[in-house]
């Protein structure tokens, strides 16, 4: 009969193992340990943890913490970037999403589907409950600031009372740690010229987006003080790169590269007025995103909130040459007015020294996403 043991450490959830000692519940010649992250104790039985799956194989004293996470928004965009991350660092996937704008195609075919609207409390009880997340890394929203601007009653109904739906779930399911795809290129408002917003600088959300990710921000700060539920803030800038759908509202990038390809006109809107250069944002490439997600899940990103960014401002017109040059493309440019919502300038300080290292350089960034729109 197995002795049980009792956790002795609290480990966050996925960190890397970096002593034998700091094992709790080795099973003996198996070399086979167990944690069950992110609780503050366990009575482990070698059986139990065989059942659970939460085994972490042990070669030597280097030991990877094989989690269970929920992806919510995992059939978009970034989303599904990072559960092929999390998948191929040998994480269980379960992505939640409502394909209201995400594809059922994006999401690796290793990944557990639902179908799901996290503003449906009994579906967002039923996944959290079931599965049993050691993590949760919410990327799920409404993302455009034009539609908050016009539609702010159902942006406030997916960003906040769907992300209260997620975390009730995790607290009264013991999640370990959530992870919070926030916005840094919308938060801080207008970020003068020759400035770049630190985490230092207070947030000035100026549309319905930007209020709706900073009020979760304050929740998640609530929900620590309430129920110790831990939890990370990703502010991203504008994060660009393969399958970013060209069809939506934002993500200039995606949109330039599919008609420049097809030899459309492509339009810079005004900063100030039509004509101009357009605003100036700091572009981001996909895989630093994936960085910073995995970072924050494995527990190698110590900061409970980061800027994940570039630090470098590009005008929209830069861009579009950019892009036009990368393409060969004989589309013409063209101009749009202001769009209502949208901030001059936006550029983000990634910290000093940046805490997931160098970014991808814009050139790089953008060959490679030009050679995914090309196919
Ligand atoms: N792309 C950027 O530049 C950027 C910048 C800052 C922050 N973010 C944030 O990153 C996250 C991911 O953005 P993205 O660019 O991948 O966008 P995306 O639209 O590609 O992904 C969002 C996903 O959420 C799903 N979704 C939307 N509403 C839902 C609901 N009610 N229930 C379940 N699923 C729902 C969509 O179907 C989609 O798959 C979002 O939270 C967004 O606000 C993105």
């Amino acid at each position: 009969m197995q002795q049980p043991h009792i956790a002795s450490r609290v480990l966050p959830p996925g960190r890397r193992i970096r002593a034998p000692s700091e094992v709790v519940g080795n099973h003996g010649a198996t070399r086979v340990g167990c944690v069950r992250v992110g609780h503050p104790a366990l009575d482990c039985t070698f059986p139990k943890c065989l059942k659970s799956q939460r085994l972490i194989r042990l070669p030597g004293a280097a030991i990877l913490v094989h989690m269970q996470i929920l992806i919510t928004g995992g059939a978009g965009f970034i989303g599904s970037h990072v559960a092929d991350a999390c998948l191929e660092a040998g994480h269980q996937v379960l992505v939640l999403d409502d394909l209201s704008s995400g594809r059922r195609g994006n999401v690796p075919a290793k990944a557990t589907f639902v179908k799901g609207d996290i503003r449906d409390q009994g579906t967002v009880e039923g996944v959290v409950g079931e599965f049993k997340p050691d993590a949760i890394c919410h990327q799920a929203a409404q993302t455009s600031v034009a539609v908050s601007t016009r539609e702010p009653v159902r942006d406030a109904e997916i960003n906040i009372v769907g992300t209260l739906h997620l975390l009730n779930a995790a607290v009264r399911q013991g999640v370990g740690h959530v992870v919070f795809a926030s916005t840094g290129g919308a938060i801080y408002g207008e970020v003068p010229d020759g400035q770049r917003a630190s985490l230092a600088r207070a947030p000035v959300p100026i549309s319905p987006y930007a209020c709706s990710k900073f009020a979760v921000e304050s929740y998640l700060t609530a929900y620590a003080h309430q129920s110790g539920l831990r939890s990370t803030v990703l502010r991203y800038a504008n994060v660009y790169g393969p399958r970013q759908d060209p069809h939506g509202e934002a993500g200039v990038v995606a949109i330039f590269c599919q008609r420049l390809l097809a030899g459309d006109p492509i339009r810079v809107n005004a900063k100030k007025q039509e004509g101009d250069d357009g605003c100036i944002r700091d572009y981001v490439y996909i895989a630093d995103v994936v960085r910073a997600n995995m970072a924050a899940l494995s527990g190698d990103l110590v900061q409970p909130m980061i800027n994940v960014c570039s630090g470098a401002g590009t005008t929209t017109m830069q861009l579009a040459q950019t892009l036009k040059g990368l393409t060969s493309s004989s589309s013409a440019i063209g101009f749009g007015p202001k769009r209502e919502g949208d901030v001059e300038r936006s550029v983000l300080d990634p910290g000093e020294p940046p805490p997931l290292g160098a970014s991808t350089p814009l050139s790089t960034g953008l060959e490679a996403t030009v050679a995914w729109f090309r196919g």
